[in-house]
């Protein structure tokens, strides 16, 4: 699976955006370690608080699914382009801690870096300990 072709699923994930509130439409597109790929797209809320990202959704799925080696994820939105928000970050870094995030404008100007770029200092709990951007 290629940068380009992972990012075109995120493309066709964005279509079920449900954002009546903000109308940015956002998708993502996780492949895990085991090869499968994971779709999801932003889900708004009446009480806004409630809001689930795209990325959030692709990871859910993936771990629900029984996949919680995470490899990459590419995010994509309706406009220019965009990266996790500092929740999804965190959440990436979870089951990723070494994995990338590809984003750009279109599938032809992608850009990819690592988690660890994107969370410095990250925060995870192991085995009763906790650690610090390992
Ligand atoms: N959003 C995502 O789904 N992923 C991001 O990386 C940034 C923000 C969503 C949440 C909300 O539905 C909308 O974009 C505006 O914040």
């Amino acid at each position: 699976m290629t940068n380009k072709e992972l990012f075109l699923e995120a493309k066709r994930a964005m279509e079920n955006a449900y954002t009546p509130f903000s109308h940015f439409n956002v998708g993502a597109a996780l492949l895990t370690e085991d090869g499968k790929v994971y779709t999801g797209c932003n889900v708004e809320n009446s009480t806004l608080g409630a809001t689930v990202c795209a990325e959030r959704t692709a990871s859910v799925k993936a771990v629900s699914e029984g996949s919680r080696d995470f490899k990459k994820i590419a995010v994509v939105c309706h406009a220019g382009e965009v990266t996790p928000c500092g929740i999804c970050r965190q959440f990436l870094y979870e089951f990723g801690p070494s994995m990338t995030v590809v984003f750009g404008p279109d599938e032809d100007n992608l850009k990819e870096l690592n988690i660890k770029e994107l969370l410095p200092l990250g925060f995870r709990l192991e085995n009763d300990k906790h650690t610090i951007g390992e």
